[in-house]
């Protein structure tokens, strides 16, 4: 095994997209595909995948929705906290895992990966990009995707598959129910940010990015996004 990034002999491919693309959804069609026709492949998924990374995911995002309370909104992270949690989740994704898998020639698919930090904490919070930038070089050094396949759907699409309803209250007042993290919870406006923030960063390079229609049947999208992995694979 090697994890010089020379010496890497695998494929890295992400997947990203907003709140109820389809993203686990796609991994787990395209890891079937790949391994019928003997390609080993390791999925992952950010932030998490290691024990430390699945605690911090957990410190992140262990509180329910109903257990919200004035101090539960002062003591939620700020967006300078969220850059350095995913990223200290993904530098440990990345040796345990990533590297490791990349060294031994296997296809790592990851469900999120950089472009979500782009997306959610400078599009969607407006955090600076440099400062970014500064955090993703630290953790990732030059470790960009050779693909990587934005699930793209309508915020309001999304947020519904994750069961996320607008419901009236007792006193009239509307908010919304379901979901899985406080994320789902921001306003319309914030996901909307993201989702214009992905279609950004694709058009600026599109030799990287492959965009897919996420209100399409999975199977119909999983095919598409195999094709354009055996291409690189093959
Ligand atoms: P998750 O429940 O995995 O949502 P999804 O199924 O949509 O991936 O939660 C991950 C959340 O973390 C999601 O709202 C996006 C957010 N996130 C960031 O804000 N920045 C990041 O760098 C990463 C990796 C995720």
């Amino acid at each position: 095994m090697s994890t010089e990034p020379s010496e890497l002999t695998g494929t890295f491919i992400t997947i990203e997209g907003g709140e109820g693309s389809g993203k686990s959804t796609l991994s787990r069609l395209l890891q079937n595909s790949l391994n019928k026709i003997g390609h080993h492949v390791t999925l992952c998924r950010e932030p998490g995948g290691t024990i430390l990374g699945e605690q911090l995911r957990a410190a992140l995002f262990s509180q329910a929705r109903s257990e919200v309370s004035t101090e539960i909104l002062q003591a939620a992270p700020s967006p300078l906290t969220e850059l350095l949690v995913f990223s200290a989740a993904r530098a440990q994704l990345l040796k345990e895992i990533i590297l490791p898998a990349l060294g031994d020639g296997d296809t790592v698919i990851c469900d999120r990966y950089t472009d979500s930090t782009f997306a959610y904490q400078h599009y969607g919070r407006g955090l600076d990009r440099q400062v970014i930038e500064t955090a993703v070089r630290l953790t990732v050094g030059n470790l960009k995707p050779s693909l990587t396949i934005l699930l793209d759907l309508e915020p309001e699409q999304g947020l519904a598959r994750h069961g996320i309803v607008n419901q009236k209250d007792l006193f009239g007042e509307t908010s919304p129910v379901g979901g899985n993290n406080y994320l789902d919870f921001e306003s319309l406006a914030f996901h909307q940010k993201i989702r214009e923030g992905y279609l950004e960063m694709a058009s600026l390079e599109p030799d990287r990015w492959l965009v897919l229609d996420a209100g399409e049947d999975p199977d119909v999208i999983a095919r598409i996004a195999l094709d354009a992995i055996l291409q690189l694979i093959e």
